[in-house]
Order: C-alpha cells, then sequence, then structure tokens
C-alpha cells in the first residue's frame, strides 16, 4: 500500500514521518512549497521532539518522500490521510473549505479505488460530505471509501504519542477499508478500536472537549481556593487519587491554548446548535477559559496598581512547554491587555519567539524580545511565569531577585512552591493558593 499524507502541518507531518517509520511507503504533499522543500531536505518546519530525527532516517532509507505534486500524490496512493487544516470560522465552526477543495482535488484524480482517511478533526457527518463531494466531481471510474482515524496527539509529545498509542480509533463503512486501516496499523492491533464514521469523528471532540471541561473545572475550584483556604494543588491531587476521576488534565493555571481544545469546545457547540442538541455545558466550560486572562489580570494589577510604563518580563509564550506552537496560547490575549495598558513587555519564551513576533512584532521599549531569560528579567517590576519550561523551574531565583527591580513573581502555572519562593524576598502570586 502507498500511502499519501495531504497537508503536512503540525498533524500530517508527523502521521507521514511517523507512518514510514512504521514501514509504510509514505508521501507528503502540501500547498506550501517552502514546507515541502525543507522536508525533502531532511529538516522539519515545527519543532517537534523527535521528529527530525526520524524525517531524516526515513528520507534515507527511502520509506518516505515528499512532493509539491498533489495530482501525482493521489493518483500513486492507495490510501489518502487528509490533514489539511480546519480553521475556526466567527461563529465557532470550523471551515470546512480545505476538506472540500481536497475532496475534489481526489474526485479529479481517482485513477483506481482510494481509502480517503479524514485525519483532520472534523464535524460529526463530515465524512458524509466528502463522499458526496468525491461522487459528484469524480472523474475516471475508480472506487473510493471515506473513514475517520481521529488524532489524538499532544504537541510536544507527538511523536511518542503516535507510537504508543492509547488508542487508534478506526471509524468505517466497509470491510474492506477496515482491513486496510487495520494492516496499517497492526502493530497497534490491541489498542484498535473499530466503529462507524460518525462515531469515530464524534470520540475526537468529545475527547477534545472532555479534557478541556477537566481543564476548566479545576480552574473554577481554584477561584474558590483563592478565597479560603484551600490549596489547589492539593484539591486535584485529592481529586485525581480517585481513578473515576484521574489526576491528568488538573492542572489549574491560565487555561488551556492551542490548536485543538478551544476550536473544538466552539466547533462542538456549534455542531450541537445546527443538529439541536443542548450543548451549553460547553458554553461555560469556554467561558471559564477565556475568563482566565482577566483573573490573572486583576493579580497583576493588585501588585502593580498601575501597569503602564512598568517593565513587564513574561517568561514563556508557547501555548504549553516544548513546543513553539503559539496558536491561541494564552500569552497571546494577555500581551494584548499588557501592550493596551502601555506596559514595558520584555518578552522570552526557548522556542516559540519567532512565532510570537508574527503577533506581536518587536517595538523597543514597548515589546523587545530578550536573547534569554536573565535578559527578560533584568530591572523588571514584575515577572509573569506563562508557560511552564522546565528552564523556568530551575531558575535561580537568588539571582533573579537581585536583578529585578522590584522582586514581584506573579506565577500563572503553579511553578515555584509559595512558601520557598516568598523566603527569598519575593511577592509572589499563584493560582488557586495562598
Ligand atoms: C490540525 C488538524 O488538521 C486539525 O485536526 C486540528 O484540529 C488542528 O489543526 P495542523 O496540522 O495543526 O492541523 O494544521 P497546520 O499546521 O495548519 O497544517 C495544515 C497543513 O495543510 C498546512 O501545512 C497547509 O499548508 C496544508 N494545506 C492546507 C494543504 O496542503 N492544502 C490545503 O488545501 C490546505
Ligand atoms: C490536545 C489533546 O491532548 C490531543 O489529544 C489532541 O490530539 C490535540 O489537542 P495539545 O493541544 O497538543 O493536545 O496539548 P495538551 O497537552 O492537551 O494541552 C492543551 C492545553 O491545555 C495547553 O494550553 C495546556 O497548557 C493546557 N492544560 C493542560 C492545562 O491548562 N491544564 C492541564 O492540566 C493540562
Amino acid at each position: 500500500m502507498k500511502i499519501g499524507v495531504i497537508g503536512t502541518g503540525y498533524v500530517g507531518m508527523v502521521t507521514a514521518v511517523c507512518l514510514s517509520d512504521l514501514g509504510h511507503d509514505v508521501i507528503g504533499t502540501d500547498i506550501d512549497k517552502e514546507k515541502i522543500d525543507k522536508a525533502s531536505q531532511g529538516s522539519c518546519h515545527i519543532y517537534e521532539p523527535g521528529l527530525e530525527e526520524l524525517l531524516k532516517k526515513n528520507l534515507k532509507n527511502g520509506t518516505l518522500s515528499f512532493s509539491h505534486a498533489l495530482e501525482d500524490t493521489i493518483q500513486a496512493s492507495d490510501v489518502l490521510f487528509v490533514c489539511v487544516n480546519t480553521p475556526q470560522r466567527e461563529d465557532g465552526s470550523a471551515d470546512m473549505c480545505y476538506v472540500e477543495s481536497t475532496s475534489r482535488s481526489i474526485a479529479e484524480n481517482l485513477n483506481k479505488y482510494k481509502l480517503v482517511v479524514e485525519k483532520s478533526t472534523v464535524p460529526v457527518q463530515t465524512s458524509m460530505w466528502i463522499k458526496r463531494t468525491i461522487s459528484l466531481y469524480k472523474k475516471g471510474n475508480g472506487e473510493f471509501d471515506v473513514a475517520s482515524n481521529p488524532e489524538f496527539l499532544r504537541e510536544g509529545t507527538a511523536v511518542s504519542d503516535f507510537m504508543h498509542p492509547d488508542r487508534v480509533i478506526i471509524g468505517v463503512e466497509t470491510k474492506k477499508a477496515e482491513e486496510m486501516l487495520v494492516k496499517i496499523y497492526k502493530k497497534f492491533k490491541d489498542k484498535v478500536l473499530v466503529t462507524n464514521i460518525d462515531t469515530a469523528e464524534l470520540i475526537k471532540h468529545a475527547s477534545n472537549s472532555f479534557l478541556a471541561m477537566k481543564i476548566s473545572f479545576i480552574n473554577l475550584i481554584s477561584d474558590l481556593c483563592e478565597r479560603t483556604d484551600a490549596d489547589v494543588e492539593l484539591v486535584a491531587k485529592g481529586m485525581g487519587l480517585d481513578p473515576r476521576i484521574g489526576k491528568r488534565f488538573l492542572r489549574a493555571g491560565l487555561g488551556y491554548g492551542g490548536s485543538c481544545f478551544p476550536k473544538d469546545v466552539r466547533a462542538l457547540i456549534k455542531i450541537g446548535e445546527d443538529l439541536g442538541a443542548d450543548l451549553s455545558l460547553l458554553k461555560e466550560v469556554d467561558r471559564i477559559n477565556t475568563d482566565r486572562i482577566q483573573s490573572f489580570l486583576g493579580k497583576i494589577k493588585k501588585a502593580l496598581w498601575i501597569v503602564k510604563d512598568k517593565k513587564i518580563a513574561v517568561l514563556g509564550l508557547a501555548f504549553k512547554p516544548e513546543t513553539d506552537d503559539t496558536r491561541n496560547a494564552p500569552s497571546i490575549n494577555l500581551i494584548k491587555e499588557l501592550q493596551s495598558q502601555e506596559a514595558l513587555l520584555r518578552l522570552y519564551d526557548p522556542k516559540a519567539m519567532d512565532n510570537m513576533r508574527i503577533h506581536f512584532p518587536e517595538d523597543p521599549p514597548k515589546i523587545i524580545y530578550t536573547q534569554n531569560l536573565l535578559d527578560a528579567v533584568k530591572e523588571a517590576n514584575a515577572l509573569l511565569i506563562v508557560t511552564e519550561w522546565d528552564e523556568f523551574k530551575d531558575l535561580n531565583l537568588r539571582k533573579i531577585k537581585d536583578m529585578m527591580a522590584n522582586p514581584i513573581l506573579i506565577d500563572g502555572r503553579n511553578v515555584f512552591d509559595p512558601d520557598e519562593v516568598r523566603s527569598l524576598g519575593f511577592e509572589y502570586y499563584s493560582i488557586g493558593r495562598k
């Protein structure tokens, strides 16, 4: 089986590289020529631990290649993984225009049987539209099946998530499609769950929305902790010891960001509205998450009173550690607010500064990206922790305190121990703890 991967963004690149590492013959294509040129040279346009090494390895052993030509890729492939983006529209729904245009291209190049696999996160019932589109625009005699195989990759651990999955969801309509996908994933055969396509599509949206709900729930509880003597870290620990609840995704902080949770929660709300199902629980999940920034600004105001002309070091710009991705990062709305209040911002992130410059170009003295962490904190009136990179956890706080104009530390990710930090002389604020 020759596998084509259409769209080599975060999801597509990991999918292409990892499928080839499983021994399959894979070709990746993308409308972005630069991404394909770089990938063909063994260089990855995203930072994802372990990915570039595997890319190089599989290019070299010949199981992986990249092509600018969508038509050739479609014609050469037996299985096509559709990994194009499904961006959020104004009304919260997912914009399916790239999935539609990709389906039309597949239709026009249907030279033999093809299995078309949705990998991008799509609204339930998308497969019906893909099938209709391919049938409407079909040229040639090729037959086809559509299947859903949602991705559950977390950025930062995507390669390991792919290679050690908790589950491989395969949504199919025909035995042939099932057999082909089971064969592709034979290494993970005891993790495979076969369902119909609507179910597979919904498993993805329901999973992400549930995890987002867990995060909003603990953030809600953190508000209560701040008004009492409770400590949200211990509340989460105590709750998590119950295996029915589980300890993961109960970290209170600045809320969830990234290319999936915010978008998927809103998309599911919209799907519910369109299909007449009441999913208003998810509207609260979204609202609680959005409110995190205002609540954090409240802490900044409490510490600084007036933000105007204060030097504020912002550590962490990526939406989470171990990635350079800034899509829907909480840092964006935070920086926008601080910018509107005329703060003098010193921004630092180990990997995401280039991506952040697209949102906020360098604009001294209002916005300065610093080469290293220490330059950001020098003479700062306050230090904000926005993403919990390990580099920040290991900070030499004694040194930092001496470098700052005012030793004020506002920790949006509960990285530090309050007693320890205060004993060094910092004024310390965190989330859901005294
Ligand atoms: C992901 C998944 O598609 C989606 O499931 C998830 O909800 C978030 O977005 P991701 O890989 O993170 O996509 O997006 P992106 O990095 O934007 O990659 C999409 C790629 O598809 C881009 O490289 C883009 O150039 C390419 N593309 C887009 C095509 O090749 N053809 C198109 O018609 C449109
Ligand atoms: C998520 C899903 O986990 C993955 O299965 C899906 O395929 C894509 O979306 P990702 O967006 O890469 O992955 O990151 P994830 O680790 O899930 O974190 C999402 C956001 O939630 C981050 O902003 C993170 O900081 C935040 N988060 C996570 C919390 O605020 N608290 C937590 O306890 C966990």
